[in-house]
């Protein structure tokens, strides 16, 4: 039997041969490297015991407050718009690079320092990130991670937002402040995906942590976190009216 799509192929050290795991996770084991002599067959593998996964991509996606969400949400939408219909410069420079949407990036990125609204939302996302930021185990060196960049984006129908991730930046977000239904959600890639070089493609059932991409639903009143390294698009927006969402930087230096 060769390895097929359905199995998995570990590589033993050069000369001491190797494992191949089939579709019912018997076990195949070969002796040489030119020769595949199939010693035992029908063994039950215990998988933790011979693979562990390594270097994990980690993405946080929580509700922002467990009480309270729809009156904040609705200040906040009136905010969005009301900062979009003063920004001529944001719409000038949407209308060039974001087309059909807007979004205050360029002109105006530190929204979290424009209303008490904003001001309590940055407060509220502090905690997530500060949650996030212990599960990823940083030594800040007695610094903290702060808001350095918060903009809004307003996507209606069929607006993009193309493949980026966000440079000079430690840890990045969004929050959702409307969803329609049906509205795009946001999809990351495999930060290890520029150098798979000659890997094969991956089978139709593959397992979800071996997925090239990987799509979050874009929910109202959650918050989603992200190493800014991460590369993430946001696909045409199929709903029937604007995805409204604020995005965001945090810096430890
Ligand atoms: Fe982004």
């Amino acid at each position: 039997m060769s390895p097929s799509c359905e199995g998995e192929q570990t590589q033993g050290p050069p000369f001491c041969g190797g494992l191949f795991l089939s579709p019912n996770d018997s076990i195949y084991v070969f002796e040489k490297r030119s020769r595949f002599s199939f010693l035992k067959r029908g063994a039950t593998l215990d998988l933790m015991s011979v693979i562990q996964a390594w270097f994990p991509t980690y993405i946080y996606f929580k509700k922002l407050q467990t009480k309270g969400l729809t009156a904040f949400n609705r200040e906040l939408l009136t905010e969005c718009y009301q900062i979009r219909d003063y920004d001529f410069a944001g719409q000038k420079w949407s209308k060039k690079n974001y087309p059909g949407g807007y979004t205050s990036y360029q002109s105006i990125p530190n929204i979290y320092q424009l209303s008490s609204t904003m001001v309590e939302l940055r407060e509220k996302i502090d905690r997530h990130v500060r949650a996030y930021a212990k599960h990823l185990q940083f030594d800040l060196k007695e610094r903290t991670l702060s808001m350095t960049d918060c903009w809004i984006n307003i996507m209606p129908t069929q607006a993009v937002h193309s493949l980026h991730l966000h440079p000079l930046s430690t840890i990045s977000g969004t929050y959702y402040v409307r969803t329609p239904k049906n509205c795009s959600s946001i999809k990351f890639e495999d930060p290890r995906l520029s150098k798979f070089m000659a890997a094969p493609p991956r089978c139709a059932e593959v397992r979800p942590e071996n997925r090239s991409f990987v799509h979050y639903k874009a929910e109202v009143g959650h918050v989603v976190l992200f190493e800014s390294w991460l590369r993430h698009e946001v696909g045409a927006n199929p709903a029937a009216s604007d995805r409204v969402s604020i995005s965001f930087n945090y810096n430890w230096f």
